[in-house]
C-alpha cells in the first residue's frame, strides 16, 4: 500500500488497516514501525501516519545469496537499534550518542578550520599506522599512567574498530570469550562476527563475581574478558575496589586479558574510579578509550593502550583493516583535547547528564510505577528500566513489541534483548537520556506507558 501512495498521503488508521488486510492491530503496529524505521512513512503526533517516500520495489532476484552465503556467524541482526535513523520529530531516546547541543560543536568547528589553515603540518601527511605521537601522548598523559609511553597507545577510528581488532587479534574462531550480562551488543556483534563462543557471566551487585568468572574461564578456556568496570552500557554499573581486584586477580590466575572498554570516560554523573588500566602491572588489561561520544561524532577517534606482543598483534590487527586513521581527523581531535575550553566542556557534560538523569527518573516514578530501574546509573548516557513482566491483558511483556508500538507512537527505545549475549533475564529497556530534550521526557514516558 505504501507502495502504491504518494508522498504526503495519510495512511488509514491501524484498526482500518488491520480490518483491510486480516491482520491483527499488533502486526499491522509492527509492520508500521518497520516502515517508519525505514522511512518510508512517517508518523505525525495526534494526527496519524504518512507516507514519505514510495517504498521501493525489489528488482534483482537475490534468493541464490542465501544457499551461496549459509548461516550469518554474527546472528540476524548484528547491528544495535541504537544505530537505527528516526524521523526528526521521534523522540530519539534509543541513540549510542548524546545529543548535539551536548557536544562542542563550535570547538570542533573551529578545530577544522585551524588544521586546515594550517596546511603544511602533519595533517596532511600519512601519519605512522600507530597514530600520530603527540595524540597518542595525549591519551596516556590524560590517565595520568606512569611508567607508560606514547608507543604503548595504538589509535583507532572509533571504540567499535578498536574492539573488533582485539578480540580478531587476541583470540582465533571457536576460542571463547567472557563477558559480563547485559553488555553492550557492538562487543557481542564483534565476538560474533569473529567466530568467538560467548561466555556470559551476570553482574552480581554491578560486577561479576570471582567466582563466576574463574568458573567461566576454567570450563570454557577462555583467556578474554570483555568488560566495561565504570558506567557500563547498558546498566550504569560501576565496579566497586574489591570488585576491580578480584577480576585482576582471576585474570592473573587464568593468565587472561581483560578488554577494557572505558566508553564513558566522559561521562561521570558521580565521581569514577580510575580506569582499571592504572591498577594493571602485568600486561593484563587491554584499554580502549573513545572520543566519539564526548567530543563529536563526525570525529571518530580513538586509542587502545596495552603492552607486550598483544599491543603488537592488535596494532598489526588494525592496519591490516584500516592502514590507519584519517589523519586530518587526529589533528582536530588533539586540538580541541589539548584546549582549556575542553576540561570546560566536560565539566559542562557532568552536570548535564546529571539534571538529565535525575530528570528521567523523576518523570518515570511519577509516570510509570510500573516500569523499575534496578540501580540508577552513576555514569553513562542510559538508564536501563526494567518493565513489568505482564501487560494490563495479562500476557507477558515482550520488549521488542512495546519498543515497536512505542516508536510507531513516536518513541524510540533500545529493547533490551540485544544486550545480552544469551537469553535476556527479564523484559529491560534502555533509555538514553543525552539524546533526547528533557522537556520531552513526560511525553516519551506517556508513549512507554501506552506502549506497555
Ligand atoms: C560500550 C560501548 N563501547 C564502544 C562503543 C563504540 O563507540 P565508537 O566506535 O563510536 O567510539 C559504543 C558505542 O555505542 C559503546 O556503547
Amino acid at each position: 500500500m505504501a507502495a502504491a501512495a504518494q508522498p504526503g498521503e495519510k495512511l488509514p488508521s491501524t484498526r482500518a488497516l488491520a480490518s483491510r488486510f486480516g491482520a491483527g492491530p499488533v502486526t499491522v503496529q509492527r509492520a508500521l514501525a518497520q516502515l517508519v524505521a525505514e522511512g518510508v512513512v512517517e508518523t505525525r503526533a495526534g494526527l496519524g501516519t504518512f507516507v514519505r517516500r514510495r517504498a521501493a520495489t525489489p528488482r534483482a532476484d537475490v534468493s541464490w545469496q542465501t544457499a551461496a552465503l549459509g548461516p550469518e556467524r554474527s546472528g540476524p541482526s548484528p547491528i544495535g537499534s541504537s544505530m537505527r535513523q528516526v524521523p526528526h520529530d521521534t523522540i530519539a531516546m534509543h541513540s549510542g550518542y548524546p545529543d548535539a547541543d551536548l557536544l562542542p560543536m563550535r570547538e570542533v568547528r573551529s578545530a577544522f578550520g585551524r588544521v586546515v589553515r594550517r596546511g603544511h603540518d602533519d595533517a596532511f601527511r600519512r601519519p605512522p599506522t600507530a597514530g600520530v605521537p603527540e595524540l597518542r601522548r595525549w591519551f596516556v598523559d590524560d590517565l595520568g599512567l606512569d611508567g607508560w609511553r606514547d608507543t604503548d597507545a595504538v589509535i583507532a577510528s572509533g571504540g567499535q574498530a578498536a574492539l573488533a581488532a582485539t578480540f580478531r587479534a587476541l583470540a582465533g574462531p571457536g576460542d571463547a570469550i567472557v563477558m559480563e550480562s547485559p553488555t553492550y551488543w557492538g562487543a557481542i556483534s564483534a565476538a560474533r562476527q569473529a567466530g568467538l563462543v560467548i561466555v556470559p557471566v551476570p553482574r552480581t551487585d554491578g560486577a561479576p563475581s570471582a567466582a563466576d568468572l574463574d568458573d567461566a574461564f576454567a570450563s570454557s578456556g577462555a583467556r578474554l574478558l570483555y568488560a566495561q568496570p565504570t558506567f557500563a552500557n547498558p546498566t550504569g554499573d560501576v565496579w566497586s575496589a574489591q570488585q576491580r581486584d578480584d577480576v585482576l586477580s582471576v585474570a592473573r590466575d587464568r593468565g587472561a586479558f581483560v578488554v577494557e572498554d572505558d566508553w564513558a570516560h566522559d561521562f561521570a554523573i558521580e565521581p569514577g574510579p580510575k580506569p582499571l588500566v592504572c591498577d594493571d602491572t602485568g600486561g593484563h588489561v587491554v584499554y580502549i578509550r573513545s572520543l566519539t561520544k564526548s567530543l563529536s561524532l563526525t570525529v571518530r577517534v580513538a586509542a587502545l593502550l596495552a603492552r607486550g606482543p598483544a599491543r603488537s598483534r592488535i596494532e598489526n590487527a588494525l592496519t591490516v583493516s584500516d592502514l590507519y586513521v584519517a589523519p586530518v581527523l587526529q589533528a582536530v581531535a588533539l586540538d580541541v583535547v589539548t584546549r582549556a575550553a575542553w576540561r570546560t566542556h566536560v565539566q559542562r557534560l557532568h552536570r548535564e547528564l546529571r539534571s538529565r538523569r535525575d530528570a528521567l527518573l523523576t518523570a518515570l516514578a511519577v509516570g510509570a510505577p510500573m516500569v523499575e530501574v534496578p540501580r540508577p546509573p552513576r555514569g553513562g548516557l542510559n538508564v536501563w528500566a526494567s518493565l513489568p513482566a505482564f501487560g494490563a491483558d495479562g500476557a507477558p511483556v515482550d520488549p521488542d513489541l512495546v519498543a515497536a508500538r512505542a516508536l510507531a507512537g513516536g518513541l524510540s527505545v533500545s529493547p533490551g534483548g540485544e544486550w545480552f549475549p544469551a537469553e535476556p533475564t527479564g523484559p529491560f529497556v534502555r533509555l538514553n537520556f543525552a539524546a533526547a530534550p528533557p522537556e520531552r521526557y513526560d511525553e516519551a514516558v506517556a508513549i512507554l506507558v501506552a506502549a506497555l
